[in-house]
């Protein structure tokens, strides 16, 4: 496989309150990405289509989730910060690779699974094809690297199923027009970190989700401090202390989700907590997880409703975003129109 620039790319459905496993799943690790690789994030408004909709609200939960990405320090000069519908050739390159995925990949995708629920015939196609532009969205840059929450990965899976077979089902046209052995990168997921599956406060056998209907099972980015300490200390644990290693906490998956949380939010390993708060008692522990939560949620916070305020400054950045990606969009959708013989 001919070797690519190192590019990353990175989606956030703009659908409800982003939460701290988004944060710590994903955010985070863009902010942390864009010191060492060129960037492009995006607010993949057509995604949060899949599910029934309000427009006014579409548009709101768009801003808000690009006022987050900046609020959590996402530098929009240095990369390209923009909404997916902006930028035509997502959904024109979806459309190319839905042509080569096959219907039996689709069929294995777990997610389509859980968020059609028991009344499949009804869901919308759109949901049904949802992995297929998720690839476009990573290839259509070319990318080669994703920065995501465990959730994900076996979407991330399917991505490079797509851009294998396509890179040999054209293999002669590729090579022909000086792409090598492959149009398209194999995209690597990048899951790292003490919490790439952040589960709910209320339950530790489920995801942390914006869709929960208890408001007890997440934290919300927007949530205020007294908020954030009030969920934290009604956060579900179980009767015994800490254990004082990572092995400890094996059986026990809200202990393991609350002390996964410290770790990410003080940018250390569980073993590193469990050497300072081990053989303690949960009520301790949550007071200083809730006092780190709050330091550091409060400045995103506030960064976020002052963003909020400023809805002209946001559309700029997406405007300028759209721009930039583009940029890039363009000549490989057009030599992806090239390879599979479309005429342009
Ligand atoms: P979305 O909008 O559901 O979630 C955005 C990101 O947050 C991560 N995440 C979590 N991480 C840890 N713990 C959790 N409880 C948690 N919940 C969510 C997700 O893994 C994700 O990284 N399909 C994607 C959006 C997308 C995309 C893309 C991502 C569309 N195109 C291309 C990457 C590349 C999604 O629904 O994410």
């Amino acid at each position: 496989m001919a070797k690519f620039p190192e590019l990353v790319f990175s989606g956030v459905q703009p659908t409800g309150n982003l939460h701290l496993g988004n944060y710590l799943g994903a955010l985070k690790r863009f902010v942390e990405m864009q010191k060492t690789h060129p960037c492009i994030y995006c607010v993949v408004d057509l995604h949060a289509m899949t599910m029934p909709h309000d427009p006014a609200t579409l548009r709101r939960t768009t801003r808000e989730v690009t006022a987050a990405f900046l609020a959590c320090g996402i530098d929009p000069k240095k990369n390209a910060v923009f909404n997916q519908s902006r930028v035509a050739e997502h959904a024109e390159l979806a459309w190319v690779l839905d042509c080569v995925a096959r219907l039996g990949w689709l069929n294995r995708m777990t997610q389509f699974k859980e968020k059609a629920g028991k009344d499949r015939e009804n869901a919308s196609v759109g949901l049904y094809n949802y992995p297929v532009l998720m690839a476009a969205d990573i290839l259509l840059y070319r990318a080669t690297h994703v920065p995501v929450g465990e959730d994900q990965k076996q979407h991330l899976e399917l991505a490079r199923d797509i851009a294998q077979k396509f890179n040999n089902d054209f293999a002669a046209g590729i090579a022909e027009r000086g792409y090598g052995d492959g149009f398209f990168p194999l995209p690597e997921p990048l899951i790292q970190g003490p919490a790439t599956r952040v589960m709910s406060l209320r339950d530790g056998s489920k995801k942390m989700s914006k869709s929960d209907p208890s408001e007890y099972s997440l934290i919300a980015l927007t949530d205020d401090p007294d908020a954030i300490a009030n969920k934290i200390r009604k956060a579900k644990t179980d009767p015994g202390a800490l254990p004082s290693e990572v092995e400890g906490l094996a059986g026990r998956p809200e202990a393991d989700n609350l002390v996964g949380i410290y770790a990410a939010l003080a940018d250390e390993s569980r073993t590193e907590v469990l050497a300072r708060f081990g053989g303690g008692q949960f009520s301790a522990f949550k007071t200083a997880l809730a006092e780190l939560t709050v330091a550091r949620l409060a400045p995103i916070r506030a960064e976020m409703l002052r963003l909020n305020a400023d809805p002209a400054h946001v559309d700029s950045v997406l405007a300028e975003g759209a721009r930039k990606a583009r940029e890039i969009a363009q000549p490989n959708m057009d030599a992806v129109k090239d390879i599979v013989g479309l005429i342009r």
